[in-house]
């Protein structure tokens, strides 16, 4: 069974990396823009959102391919977080993804604006007649307004925030901050399977349950990657939190405390799903994020 939800994964990556490259190809006169745009949304990366919208949409009985805007929107909202995330006014750093980040190729300036430009593009996306036709227009207002809230100041820009103030150090403290900038575009991804599937208030709360404890073990997971990982695996630079003085779980409470935290939040997610139906893929990639070097 593994080897099948691995291939699952695969073919799902397949289609999102395919559907992803067809955005910004036009070549207007800025388009130096989309090349930096494409830099990063094109340089790979897991995909971990958009396969989750993926999934949920095909558990609450969606076509998911027709899900794939959805899908998109999600990793370009994601990279943008990314490119800005790297900045010097943020943490600094010069890898992503295995390659130079997106402002040491094209320049502080461009790097902001190619977040910017991929940030409202995620929303032109999310509303195209691509992703509208097939759905009653209530489930895209739905969808905008999920995608909103969870990228914006109550969701990952205020994540950020706390990340940036860098003085928050109780375990509530953390964990809302890790929630927020990490598990709050995770819950969305889920959510937005679910909003394009028509799935019922039930589904969505467990879908929602199971990615909020997926993304405080993939903050934590993350967070022990910067001081045992490697760069080659990661595709960024390791160490850099400890350098920045950074407040994460691995360095408030050790290593081994953070693999305990992964595994509940891991078991958790799992059980959230319980009454779902065929969950095993979403389970199986729970587990998998839960020991990934990369
Ligand atoms: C990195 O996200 C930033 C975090 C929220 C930890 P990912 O680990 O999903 O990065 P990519 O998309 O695979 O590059
Ligand atoms: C970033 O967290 C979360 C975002 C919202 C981008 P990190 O700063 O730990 O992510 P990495 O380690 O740079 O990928
Ligand atoms: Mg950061
Ligand atoms: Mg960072
Ligand atoms: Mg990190």
């Amino acid at each position: 069974m593994q080897d099948a939800y691995r291939k699952q994964y695969q073919a799902d990556c397949r289609q999102i990396e395919n559907a992803l490259s067809g955005y910004f190809t036009s070549k207007p006169n800025w388009a130096i823009l989309y090349d930096a745009m494409r830099y990063s949304l094109l340089a790979g990366g897991k995909r971990v959102r958009p396969v989750l919208t993926l999934a949920f949409c095909r558990l609450f009985g969606g076509e998911a391919e027709k899900a794939l805007p959805f899908a998109c929107a999600l990793e370009m909202i994601h990279t943008y977080s990314l490119i800005h995330d790297d900045l010097p006014c943020m943490d600094n750093d010069d890898l992503r993804r295995g390659r130079p980040t997106c402002h040491k190729v094209y320049g502080d300036a461009m790097a902001l604006l190619a977040g910017d430009g991929l940030l409202t593009a995620a929303f032109e996306t999310l509303t195209s007649p691509a992703s509208c036709c097939d759905i009653p227009p209530e489930r895209t207002v739905q969808a905008v307004r999920v995608l909103s809230r969870a990228a914006g100041a109550a969701g990952m820009v205020g994540g950020q925030t706390l990340d940036m103030a860098g003085v928050y150090r109780s375990l509530s403290a953390v964990t809302e901050m890790h929630q927020m900038k990490t598990g709050a575009l995770l819950c969305a991804a889920s959510e937005l399977g679910c909003v394009f599937a028509g799935a019922g208030e039930a589904g969505r709360l467990a879908a929602s349950s199971y990615a909020s404890h997926l993304g405080l073990a993939f903050q934590v997971r993350d967070d022990m990657l910067d001081v045992e990982g490697t760069e080659t695996e990661l595709g960024k630079k390791v160490g850099a939190d400890a350098a920045d003085g950074k407040i994460t779980f691995a360095a408030l409470w050790g290593l081994e405390e953070c693999k305990r935290v992964v595994a509940e939040e891991t078991a958790l997610a799992v059980k959230a799903l319980a009454d779902l139906g065929d969950v095993g893929y979403l389970s199986w990639l729970a587990g998998v994020l839960a020991d990934r070097k990369w």
